[in-house]
């Protein structure tokens, strides 16, 4: 059954009656353009139709009361006592924390949370949580809908309440996406140009069934090295470096700084080269641009591994593969590869198969369709 549905019917059954109102929020696969956006640069993900659903209904008080269908007790949140705990509330509690923060004065409601998003995978389900929730706040509240400053309360509540340093690539494609197209975001700005994905292209999933937690693995480390590095060449973010001015200043950087460094200003460079690419339709190009990116962020960044460079490299070598790189923050989770649309089908056979015998992982693939960004559905 999909999210949504499971969503309504949970929370018939426990309510015992319908919901008064749905929200929708996609998860993202990033094409390319891997731990720039905090760094201020490029990234040019997708929204995809496997989604957070919330159905809920309106309180009287400031109570809200969440389900989700992942975990067995419900999540009881005071918006008059915002206090810090443990577990998936945390992401429920952030955003109302920063809404609040904002200025807004929020109501009470409760609702049932259903997703079809795979958690920790690098596919943004935290981010999609996250914008889901903000929209029913915003629905149940009056405020007005603004995707741009609630994508930047959503990395608020992410970074000061949840903990990680995470960027705004996800919330900002989670609220901005329109389907059909991929969207290169430059991350200073926060300015998007849509994309049309080309018709005969596939984008595929590959997820190694891997799990990482991003803190533990390393990430908020990664985001202060980049954040020294642009210290050390005088700029406020990498951004704003060249390649050659990186050259020049290669003795000031000690390793892992300049490799961090080469990572970041390259892929920039590579995201500005592969949103051309797609616009012109080359789809070798891309594919290419896809490898490269991988490469560095396996020997340059340091945050795949073997599991993700083994489904890659099976990847890269399965016939109708344009190109294949590990997609969102890395370390575990999923890989995504640019496939003729005619070949999708076998190719994922031959990856899930080959996969297996490379590592004795079951691995799973799937074609993924670009979708819009969050919203409020009919009933
Ligand atoms: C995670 C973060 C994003 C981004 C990616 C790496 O998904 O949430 O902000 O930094 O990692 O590109």
């Amino acid at each position: 059954m999909a999210g949504r549905d499971r969503a309504t019917m949970l929370f018939t059954t426990k309510y015992g009656a319908r919901p008064t109102g749905l929200v929708r929020a996609p998860g993202r696969v990033n094409l390319i353009g891997e731990h720039t956006d905090y760094n201020g640069g490029y990234v040019l993900p997708m929204a995809i139709e496997r989604a957070v659903w919330i159905a809920f209904r309106p309180r009287s008080d400031r109570q809200v009361i969440l389900r989700s269908e992942a975990f067995v007790d419900d999540a009881r949140i005071d918006l008059d006592q915002l206090t810090r705990g443990e577990g998936w509330a945390e992401y429920a509690k952030g955003v109302a924390w920063a809404m609040e923060k904002a200025g807004n004065r929020l109501r009470g409601w409760e609702g049932v949370i259903a997703s079809d998003i795979a958690m920790a995978a690098g596919l943004s389900s935290s981010a999609a949580l996250g914008i889901a929730i903000e929209v029913v706040f915003a629905k149940i509240s009056d405020l007005g809908w603004d995707p741009a400053s609630f994508a930047q309360l959503q990395q608020l509540s992410e970074n000061e309440w949840v903990g990680v340093r995470s960027g705004i690539m996800d919330p900002l494609i989670v609220t901005g996406a329109h389907k059909g197209h991929a969207m290169l975001i430059d991350c200073l700005t926060f300015k998007g140009i849509h994309i049309l994905i080309p018709p005969e292209a596939s984008i595929v999933v590959m997820d190694t069934g891997t799990r990482r937690n991003l803190i533990e693995a390393g990430y908020n480390r990664r985001r202060s090295q980049c954040e020294t590095a642009a210290a050390r060449l005088g700029v406020t973010t990498l951004r704003d470096v060249t390649m050659t001015q990186l050259d020049d200043h290669k003795a000031d950087l000690e390793e892992p700084l300049y490799d961090c460094a080469m990572h970041v200003v390259s892929e920039n460079e590579r995201t500005l080269a592969a949103a051309d690419a797609l616009r012109r339709g080359s789809l070798g190009e891309f594919g290419s641009l896809m490898n490269e990116s991988h490469a560095s962020l396996r020997d340059s960044f340091g945050v795949s591994s073997r599991p993700l460079d083994a489904m890659v490299e099976v990847a890269q070598t399965t016939p109708g593969c344009f190109g294949a790189r590990l997609t969102g923050g890395g370390y575990a989770g999923a890989a995504v590869a640019l496939v003729a649309l005619e070949s999708a089908e076998r190719f994922i056979h031959v990856v899930e198969d080959g996969f297996h015998e490379a590592t004795g992982l079951q691995g799973h693939c799937y074609v993924v369709e670009s979708a819009r960004g969050a919203s409020f559905e009919p009933i």
